[in-house]
């Protein structure tokens, strides 16, 4: 399990944006549509609506320019940006090098597609980013999941979403944010979760669900000990936002009380790699986290992938923003 060497150079979150197309679809609509209710989706999956439309730069540039908007960093000093995505706009280009036009940057800018594990992924790429030299980072999470949904299968129709969320990594003069951070990957799981190039997602759901938990809890314990805390520690869960359920059993199998944790998905949906950075900024915008508070991100995704960070809110007492 990789550990953060000693003295490396860190960085902090200084900013953070979200993006949701505006078109709402409720549980009520989809009974219109579908052979299901809202109290089946409601009790099974935690969904009461979600929010369809736009492209995945569209979304991008908005949370994008939302989150260095906050920072306050001018867009020509970013030094990269990283988009995660399971949805691209185009096979070529990368999706990422629109978003770096239509947001003025100059910089290098690639896609990650990591499912919904991406964000993690994208956000522990970026450290290393920092590590290797690069000042300022732009982070974003998109993914526009209702144009590969089949909107005639009750199994996936009722989870997946659009929406995007982006944050803005500064280096700082000290250690910076980030304790600890585990990526894994099982591709002898990609039948359960797939979808072919110009075809729509195909999901067991119940083995979905049962491997969720399990290596949400794997990889959110190698974080923890990688960082060497406990989940006592932890003032926030981030959890991927796919299933109220799956985020209450990952909770109660890691000790960490429910109310700890932060959920948008009532009202987004399964946004995949969106997800982590919409509920994190949710819970910030709510006032829900405080300077050294320890934050625990941690996803799980198609692959199938997981991906956990844990990042000690703000940095520690020497984590100056370099200029
Ligand atoms: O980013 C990762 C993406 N994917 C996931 O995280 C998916 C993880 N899996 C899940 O969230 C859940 O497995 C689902 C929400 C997809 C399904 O919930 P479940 O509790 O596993 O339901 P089930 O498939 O066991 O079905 C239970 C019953 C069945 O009826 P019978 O056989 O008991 O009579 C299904 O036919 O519910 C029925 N059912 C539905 N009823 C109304 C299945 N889907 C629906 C529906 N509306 N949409």
């Amino acid at each position: 399990m990789p550990t953060i060497p000693p003295n490396v150079r860190g960085a902090v979150i200084t900013g953070w944006g979200t993006a949701l197309p505006p078109k709402v679809i409720t549980n009520h609509d989809l009974e219109q549509t579908i052979d299901t209710t809202d109290e089946w989706i409601t009790e099974r999956t935690g969904i009461k609506e979600r929010r369809v439309g736009g492209t995945t730069v569209g979304l991008s540039v908005e949370s994008g320019r939302a989150a260095i908007e906050m920072s306050g960093v001018d867009p020509a000093s970013i030094d990269a940006l990283v988009l995660a995505t399971t949805t691209p706009d185009r096979c070529v280009p990368a999706s990422s090098a629109t978003v770096q036009h239509e947001l003025g940057l100059r910089c290098g800018a690639f896609d990650i597609n990591a499912a919904c594990s991406g964000f993690v992924y994208g956000l522990v790429q970026a450290h290393g980013l920092i590590a290797m030299g690069a000042k300022k980072v732009l982070v974003i999470g998109t993914d526009t999941l209702a144009r590969i949904t089949d909107w005639d299968d009750r199994n996936t129709a009722i989870l997946f979403a659009d929406g995007s969320g982006a944050v803005v990594l500064e280096a700082v003069e000290g250690h910076g944010q980030l304790l600890g951070w585990d990526l894994d990957a099982d591709g002898s799981a990609e039948r359960f979760l797939y979808a072919d190039i110009g075809d729509t997602i195909h999901m067991d759901g119940k083995e979905v669900f049962r491997r969720a938990v399990r290596i949400m809890v794997d990889s959110a314990t190698k974080s923890m000990q990688h960082a060497g805390v406990t989940a006592d520690d932890i003032a926030l869960v981030v959890p991927h936002q796919a299933n109220v359920r799956i985020i209450q059993s990952a909770c109660d199998k890691l000790g960490i009380p429910m109310e700890r944790a932060a959920t948008v998905l009532h009202r987004t949906g399964n946004t995949s790699s969106a997800s982590i950075p919409l509920a994190l900024a949710d819970a910030l915008d709510a006032g829900r986290v405080r300077q050294g508070d320890l934050v625990l991100l941690v996803g799980f995704g198609a692959g199938m992938t997981a991906a956990s960070a844990i990042l000690q809110w703000g940095g520690g007492t020497d984590s100056a923003v370099l200029a």
